[in-house]
């Protein structure tokens, strides 16, 4: 039997899908034929994502906000009656520097976007999946989410937090047919990074080339992935050649071995 990447019945949720990673998997999985959902809180960005894909859900909403993404979410179930494949993508990189000059305002920012969006994401996937007899929940972790992480204290928290409520959820959530899984990604190429190295250079005198330097020095593979390897693997975990994989901490990153 051939591995199949079709999603013609398809309907897959991404939160901040209008851009970075999570336009990619919007484009990959409608490409292959999927009905796509997509929040974010940039409005700019999702009038161009309502652009793109005419016949998506869409939703400006903060994945934070329980009152926007409840709107969001019966939105999807007014106009699909379910979903089958959720993405809780949304992240956000949180400040750089050591722990000393780190603000607790900045420390609650990063873990609310990263935290409170995948828990509220996926409480309502876990209604939605489990009421439709199944599906696939995909949660977006790092490689920070698995090792320790110099200078981004807060990001490195909330992503090992984000493969502990995985592993949670996969137990709690695979009687019912509900495969949940993490992807790790590497550092993506792409602005999210550019702006992390920018950031980090402020925070350590470092140049932007030494940085960089110093990321690909930490992978065994020596370089960065792209926001299509991470789609590439959101695909196969979604497709029924995953259909075994659950409370996987899934790497996409060319074996990260430091992040120091
Ligand atoms: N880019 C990387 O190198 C990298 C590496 C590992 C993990 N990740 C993770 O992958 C996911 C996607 O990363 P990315 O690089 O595409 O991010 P990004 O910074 O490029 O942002 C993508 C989208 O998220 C939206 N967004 C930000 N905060 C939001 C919020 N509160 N509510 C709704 N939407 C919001 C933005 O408007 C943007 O459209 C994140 O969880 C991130 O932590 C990224």
């Amino acid at each position: 039997m051939k591995t199949s990447l079709d999603f013609r019945d398809a309907r897959v949720v991404v939160t901040a899908g209008a851009s970075g990673i999570g336009l990619t998997f919007a484009r990959r999985f409608a490409a292959a034929g999927a009905s796509v959902a997509i929040c974010d809180v940039d409005a700019a960005a999702v009038e161009a994502a309502r652009a793109e894909f005419p016949a998506a859900v869409t939703a400006t909403a903060d994945v934070t906000d329980e009152d926007q993404m409840t709107t969001f979410f019966d939105e999807v179930e007014q106009r699909w009656g379910g979903a089958d494949i959720v993405i809780a993508n949304a992240g956000t990189g949180g400040p750089a520097g050591v722990i000393e000059e780190q603000t607790l305002a900045d420390w609650r920012a990063c873990l609310a976007v990263n935290l409170d969006g995948a828990f509220l994401t996926c409480r309502w996937a876990a209604r939605v999946l489990k009421r439709g007899g199944g599906g696939s929940l995909i949660l977006m972790a790092s490689s920070a989410g698995l090792h320790g992480y110099p200078h981004r204290s807060p990001y490195a928290t909330s992503k090992w937090g984000v493969v502990g409520l995985m592993k949670t959820l996969a137990m709690e959530l695979g009687p019912f047919g509900v495969r949940v899984n993490a992807i790790c990604p590497g550092s993506v190429e792409g602005d999210r990074m550019d702006r992390v190295l920018a950031n980090e250079a402020k925070a350590t005198g470092l140049t932007e080339a030494d940085l960089r330097s110093r990321y690909v020095a930490g992978v065994s593979l020596r370089s960065w992935v792209s926001a299509d390897d991470v789609a590439e693997a959101a695909l196969f975990l979604a497709s029924p050649a995953g259909s075994k994989i659950s409370g996987q901490a899934f790497s996409v990153d060319g074996h990260t071995h430091s992040l120091a």
